[in-house]
């Protein structure tokens, strides 16, 4: 029975997982800018080791490899398709020196690639890699090993540039610390606030540290101007039942909320069966039970029910389309499945919305009224 992952993936499953979002994720990030007129896609790697590669010659385990691969494919099936030229630069950064290295050695063997390398911490480089990037889309992943980065300079530079990025989020990291007392600078650097502390405090005491670190990053983020939405996915330890990490979305744009619950959609499902092929190995899993927390689960509906009275408690109404990005970004759910928990809302009275002719349920251009 194979397994969904490559088989270097082996003892480091998540790290399948998180490539596999990663890669789906830009593939329709990079078919849509790129096909709808941008004339360029900038990829940046703030972290990008090789880190842990079972690939050791060619990297192809790793995620400056497979974004690469994936954004060069897109690359020529478009201009394939439409008789354009589409260019794609890649900015690979890696404070470790040897690391760095092999980065270089990589980026010299690729002749017909767009490839520059900065070695040294991602948050002394931005400058560089902006010069870089200075036209086009840019999707840049964070992926530090730890928490100890200083974000206010990385949220500068993602709030400067006209794309969306990933953020690899170490909850397990996090949770490891039994008091935040012991990681209070780093915090600091984390939430670029210093008085980080007394916001943390307020928040309801049943949130691990994890979640509450995790809401105030957010904000703290938005705040700096990197991004309107920012959804989060839960990446399973492959061998326990503990969280090991999120991978947080920062959007502007209200399509990057659609296309990461797709791609949330999918990846939850393999992580499901990559799971249940470690717990019962050689068993075939003859159907894949839903995931409890996966993409429309009852724990989504009802997290986007919540959503949905809180976005028209405060203003009301407000357009189907306009309600998309929101919920979505509050709830792991597609948008087929807000039209139906619009369709329950109203029928236990909550909100109310015409629908014309033969139409069921509310679609762009339905107004959705709250009812008091
Ligand atoms: C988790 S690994 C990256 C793995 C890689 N993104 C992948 O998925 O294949 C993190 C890397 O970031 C590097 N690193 C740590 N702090 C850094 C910093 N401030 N700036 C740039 N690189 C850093 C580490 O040396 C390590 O190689």
């Amino acid at each position: 029975l194979s397994s969904p992952l490559d088989t270097n993936y082996f003892g480091r499953e998540h790290s399948g997982i998180k490539h596999l979002f990663l890669r789906k994720y830009i593939e329709l990030a990079a078919f849509a800018t790129m096909g709808g007129g941008f004339r360029s896609f900038n990829y940046v790697d703030g972290f990008a080791g090789p880190w842990s590669v079972s690939d050791d010659d060619e990297y192809s385990d790793s995620s400056f490899h497979q974004a690469i691969q994936t954004i060069l494919s897109v690359k020529k099936n478009l201009e394939a398709r439409t008789g354009r030229t589409c260019r794609a630069r890649f900015c690979l950064c890696e404070r470790n020196s040897q690391r760095a290295d092999k980065l270089k050695r990589f980026a010299a063997e690729q002749l017909q690639i767009e490839i520059y390398v900065f070695e040294g911490a991602f948050e002394d480089r931005l400058e560089d890699i902006d010069r870089v990037c200075a036209d086009g889309f840019t999707f840049t992943f964070i992926d530090p090993t730890g928490f100890n980065l200083g974000s206010v300079k990385i949220a500068k530079f993602l709030a400067r540039q006209n794309g969306d990025y990933l953020l690899n989020f170490m909850s397990e990291h996090i949770n490891r610390y039994p008091s935040v007392e012991s990681v209070n600078k780093a915090f600091g650097r984390l939430l670029a606030d210093t008085d980080w502390k007394s916001n943390f405090e307020r928040l309801p005491h049943y949130l691990k540290n994890e979640e509450k670190i995790l809401f105030l990053l957010k904000n703290r983020l938005k705040e700096l101007g990197a991004g309107r939405f920012m959804p989060d996915f839960e990446i399973m330890n492959p061998r326990r039942n503990r969280l090991q990490m999120r991978l947080v979305l920062g959007t502007s744009h209200p399509l990057g909320v659609s296309y990461f619950r797709d791609v949330q959609s999918q990846v939850s499902n393999i992580q499901t069966e990559v799971r249940d092929q470690i717990r019962n190995p050689g068993q075939d899993t003859l159907f894949i039970m839903p995931s409890l927390n996966g993409v429309g689960s009852d724990r989504a509906i009802e997290a986007a029910k919540l959503s949905i009275l809180k976005q028209l408690n405060f203003r009301s109404p407000q357009d189907f389309s306009e309600l998309i990005a929101p919920v979505l970004e509050d709830a792991a759910i597609r948008e087929t499945h807000l039209k139906d928990v619009l369709c329950q809302l109203q029928q236990s009275g909550n909100v109310s919305f015409a629908l014309v002719g033969r139409q069921r349920k509310p679609k762009k251009g339905t107004l959705i009224h709250i009812l008091r």
